[in-house]
C-alpha cells in the first residue's frame, strides 16, 4: 500500500478572550482561529516492524507522549482493536515552530486521526471523530476543519464563520518558547483583559517576555492591520493585506524564525491537507 501523506497546518488566533476558570480546571474561552499555510508534513507507512515515529529534529518528541502516537491508538480502538500499535512509521518534516502557539503538535494530531483512518479502513463518525479529537486536547478539533471558526469552552466548541478575507501574515517566533499550561497559570495569578489588545494572554506573556510586546509594536509600525501574540505564544503575528508588504515588513524585522505565509480558507485546508 502507497504511504499515506497529510499536510497539518498551523493555526493563529485572531481574538482570544479568557472568560474565566472551569471547574476542570481549563479555562473558559473565546476565540477566533485562523489557519496559515505554514505546515508540517507527516507520511505514514506501513511497515512489518514496531510503530515509529521519526523527525530531523531532535527536539521533537518520537514516543508515547507525541499525539500522532496517541492518535493512532485511539483510532486503533475506535477500528475495535485492543492490540498495541504497531507497523506504521511516521516521518514528520517539521516546520512549525513548538511551544509557539501555532498550534503545531494539536494540529499534528488532527492530521494523524484522519491519516490512521485512511490508512487502516476505519471510517469513524464524524461525531466518533469530534470526541477523539478532543480528548486529545483542546483545539484539536478545530483542526479537523480549519479555516475562521470561533471556538468556545475550552476551544473545542466550534462555530464555523465565513472565511475572512485572504491575507498574508508575518510570524515571528522568538528564541524561547511559552508552556500554555504556564500561560493561563501566569493569568490566574493576574487575570487582566485590556480591550484594545486583542489577545488576553498577551499582557502576561508579555509581562515575562518584553520582546513580545515590541514584536507586536513594530508589526504595527509596519502597517499590519492586525498584530497580536498567538494562542500563549511565543510566536507574534501581523497580517497584511498585500503580500509586498508583508514582505517588505518580514525584511525589518529579519529574525532567524520569521515567516510569510497566507491565510488559508477552510476550503483550501480540506483540499491541501491531504496532499
Ligand atoms: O488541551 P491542551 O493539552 O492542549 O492544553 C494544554 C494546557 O493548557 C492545559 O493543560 C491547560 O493547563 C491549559 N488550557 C487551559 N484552558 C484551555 C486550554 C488549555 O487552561 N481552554
Amino acid at each position: 500500500m502507497k504511504p499515506v501523506t497529510a499536510h497539518a497546518f498551523a493555526k493563529i488566533n485572531l481574538e482570544l478572550r479568557v472568560l474565566g476558570l472551569r471547574p476542570d480546571g481549563y479555562h473558559e474561552l473565546r476565540t477566533t482561529f485562523q489557519s496559515i499555510a505554514l505546515a508540517d508534513k507527516l507520511t505514514f507507512t506501513r511497515t512489518r516492524g514496531p510503530f515509529t515515529i521519526e523527525c530531523d529534529d531532535p527536539s521533537f518528541p518520537t514516543d508515547n507522549t507525541n499525539l500522532i502516537w496517541k492518535a493512532g491508538e485511539r483510532v486503533l480502538r475506535l477500528s475495535g482493536s485492543r492490540d498495541p500499535i504497531h507497523g506504521v512509521t511516521v516521518r514528520v518534516e517539521k516546520n512549525i515552530p513548538m511551544q509557539a502557539g501555532l498550534g503545531g503538535g494539536s494540529s499534528n494530531a488532527a492530521a494523524a486521526l484522519r491519516a490512521f483512518s485512511r490508512l487502516w479502513r476505519v471510517t469513524p463518525s464524524p461525531a466518533e471523530l469530534q470526541h477523539a479529537a478532543a480528548r486529545l486536547g483542546a483545539d484539536v478539533p478545530y483542526f479537523l476543519h480549519g479555516g475562521t471558526a470561533l471556538g468556545f469552552h475550552r476551544g473545542d466548541l466550534l462555530v464555523p464563520l465565513d472565511d475572512m478575507d485572504p491575507a498574508w501574515a508575518v510570524v515571528v517566533v522568538p528564541d524561547f518558547g511559552v508552556s500554555t499550561k504556564e500561560a493561563f497559570a501566569w493569568w490566574d495569578q493576574s487575570p487582566r483583559r485590556n480591550p484594545s489588545v486583542s489577545n488576553d494572554l498577551q499582557g502576561v506573556v508579555a509581562k515575562r517576555h518584553p520582546v513580545v510586546a515590541r514584536l507586536v509594536r513594530a508589526l504595527n509600525k509596519e502597517g499590519a492591520f492586525l498584530a497580536s501574540l498567538s494562542g500563549s505564544g511565543s510566536a507574534v503575528f501581523g497580517l497584511f493585506s498585500r503580500r509586498s508588504d508583508a514582505q517588505a515588513a518580514a525584511r525589518t524585522l529579519a529574525g532567524p524564525r520569521t515567516f510569510v505565509t497566507p491565510t488559508l480558507t477552510r476550503a483550501a485546508c480540506r483540499r491541501l491537507a491531504a496532499k
